[in-house]
This record gives C-alpha cells, structure tokens and sequence, in this order.
C-alpha cells in the first residue's frame, strides 16, 4: 500500500463528492433564480439576494458559502459574486454554455438508482420512458445550447449540398426527437422546409408538438410517436439522429429503415457523443461524463429493445460506420466534431 497514492486518491474522491453535493446545490440554485438574481456580477449580500429571490436569508447565506468554497463565486467582505464566465454557464439560459438547465440528467441518476441495481441484477433493460421525469427535461436542457451554438452555423454546413436543399425547401425527418429541441431549431432557419420528429416516448412528441407551437414553427414541424425502424415515407432529402442512435437496440436496423426512407441523393446526419475507438482513448472528463449516463441511461435503453446491441454513449466512429455500413450505406465520414459531440454524415 502506498500512503501517498492513497491520498492522492483520497483526495480526488473528496472533490468529486464536493461535485455531487454542489450539483445538488446547482439545480436549487437554477429552480429558485439565485443565480439569474445575480447575472450582472455585481457583489450582492445574502440578506439582499433572499429578498430578491424571497428565499431564507440564512440558507441563502449557506448557498452562498458553498458556491465560494468551490470556486464558483466569488467571497468580498461578506458579499457575493458572480463572475461573468460563472454567469454564461449558470445564468444566462441563452447562453452556448449554459449547464445549470440540463443537469436534471445528473440527478435523475439518484432518483433512478433503485432501477438501475435491478437492471443490473437482471437483463440489463432500462428503458427511456421509465426514469424520472427531471431525465426529459433535463435531456432537452442539456443538448439544447449545444444544438443551438453549431447546428445552423456549423453541422448542418459540414453536409455536402444539405443547406442549399434546406434553402430551397427539402423534407427533413429528425428520430428519436425527445422534445424537439434540434428540430424545432432547424424549422426556424429553414422556413421553406418541412420537418417531422419521431419519437418512441409518446409523452416527449407531446412536449416537442408545444416546444414547436411556443417557437411558432408548428406549420412547418410536426412530430409523432413513432420508432426509429417503422416511421413511414420514402423521399426524405434529410434523416437526422441526435444523440440517440446509440440509444437504441438496433442501431443497424435503424439506419437501414433510413435507407429505405431516404432520397437517392439524401444525407444522414448523425450527432453522437464524441468519443474515439477505444476505452483507453477516452479516459478523460468527457468520457468519464459520458460512460457514467450511458450506464444510467443510454445502455440500458437499448437493452431493453429488440437485438439490444448497446453501442454506448462512447460508441466511437469506428463501430457507427460498421453499423452504417451493415445498412448498406456506400459512403460514411466525419463531417465536423465539437470537444462534445461527432458529427458524421452517411450517404447512399
Ligand atoms: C438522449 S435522447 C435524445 C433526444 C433528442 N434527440 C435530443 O437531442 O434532445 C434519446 C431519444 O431517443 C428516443 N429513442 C430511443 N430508442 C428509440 C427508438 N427505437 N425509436 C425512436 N426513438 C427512440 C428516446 O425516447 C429519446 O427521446
């Protein structure tokens, strides 16, 4: 046994624990608007943010305390900051890095605990409608800065000839939608293109049919309960997968119902958590943040539906283009990536 390893792990675990319990503290923060209160940066005392925000002065101040100790504010003679850059991931819900909304994900996992030891004890099936409600919304919360920061300015120009179509008017279905968040973005660029989203969770197409109503795209995008191997059409320019190819049991499956569905000269956009090839090769924050759900989530999705493949949210470039390739698609490549995501493109 070596003492100083030992404290040295010690020392992680300590500070991931603190992660935890400031997680935690996240999401209270982000239900009762402490730190939208805060989003000028200005220095603020706790007794002035509880009124602000009609909280209790003295946990306020507790709050407050834990978010110095972590280095998330900022502590000046018994008043509070909130530094600009805390602000754009914590604050400002517009912002490309905005975290605070989707970090219902994170605590899903302690709600859903019960479910996954039982999975794991069993067959392995956990499925998407099963978890707690904070997983939907926080699944939309958490993907959607990233859909709005790089999909029109960056994803979708990555694809050969896919914004002139778009431009001009093409017909665009998005799988496994969840509430519509990359569809619903896409309809509002592109308005002389018809969008559909198809969801298995009939409770998500109900929630993206009002995301697309609020935005006032609902003309122009619809959505239905529908899997990923049986949603009907046959001339789609434009089939896209946002972060849930990997979700499902039969990914090759999926991809050769698109195509069936897709044009001659259609595209598929495919959006997965960027990994590389191997576990060895994704050790690191990214990876760790993303085997942990897909453990919760992802894997056990896709358990608990036909074939049960379980690619994993680390699925890699290497086995998406065996699965596109198993579907008979001739053409397959790395469009763009993002330190969070792969985008790939796959053609007839
Ligand atoms: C991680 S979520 C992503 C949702 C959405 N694309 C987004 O980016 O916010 C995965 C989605 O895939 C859906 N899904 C899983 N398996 C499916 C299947 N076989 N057919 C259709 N949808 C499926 C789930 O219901 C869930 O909404």
């Amino acid at each position: 046994m070596d003492e100083a390893r030992l404290n040295v792990f010690m020392g992680k675990l300590v500070n991931d624990m603190g992660g935890a319990a400031m997680l935690a503290n996240v999401i209270v923060g982000e239900e009762l608007g402490l730190y939208k209160a805060m989003a000028d940066s200005l220095p603020i005392s706790p007794e002035t943010l509880a009124e602000k925000t009609t909280c209790n002065p003295r946990l306020v101040r507790e709050w407050l305390s834990a978010h110095a100790a972590s280095g998330y504010m900022e502590h000046l003679d018994g008043k509070f900051r909130l530094p600009e850059e805390q602000a754009l991931a914590l604050a400002v819900e517009e912002s490309p890095v905005y975290v605070a909304g989707g970090l219902g994900v994170v605590a899903s996992f302690f709600h859903d605990k019960d479910k996954l030891v039982k999975a794991m004890r069993g067959n392995g099936a956990l499925p998407w409608g099963d978890h707690h409600p904070c997983m939907f919304t926080g699944t939309e919360r958490f993907f959607r800065p990233g859909y709005k920061g790089h999909l029109i300015a960056e994803w979708l120009p990555a694809l050969e000839g896919v914004v002139a179509k778009l431009e001009d008017g093409a017909k665009v279905a998005d799988i496994g939608c969840g509430h519509g968040a990359s569809t619903v973005i896409m309809a509002k660029a592109f308005p002389n293109s018809r969008f559909v989203g198809y969801d298995y969770h009939a409770p998500s197409v109900t929630v993206a049919t009002q995301r697309a109503d609020e935005a006032g795209v609902s003309s122009r995008a619809h959505f239905f309960q529908g899997t990923a191997k049986s949603f009907p059409g046959n001339d789609y320019d434009l089939i896209c997968y946002f972060d849930c190819l990997h979700d499902m049991g039969d990914p090759v499956g999926a991809a050769r119902h698109a195509y069936d569905c897709l044009k001659d000269d259609g595209t598929v956009l495919l959006v997965e958590p960027f990994a590389n090839d191997t576990l060895d090769d994704n050790i690191g924050p990214v990876g760790r943040l993303f085997y942990a759900a897909s453990t919760f989530i992802c894997t056990p999705n896709s358990l608990s539906q036909e074939v049960g493949l379980g690619l994993g949210a680390q699925a890699g470039e290497m086995r998406l283009r065996k699965v596109f390739s198993e579907a008979g698609f001739k053409q397959f490549r790395r469009a763009t990536q993002t330190p969070f995501n792969l985008i790939l493109e796959a053609r007839k």
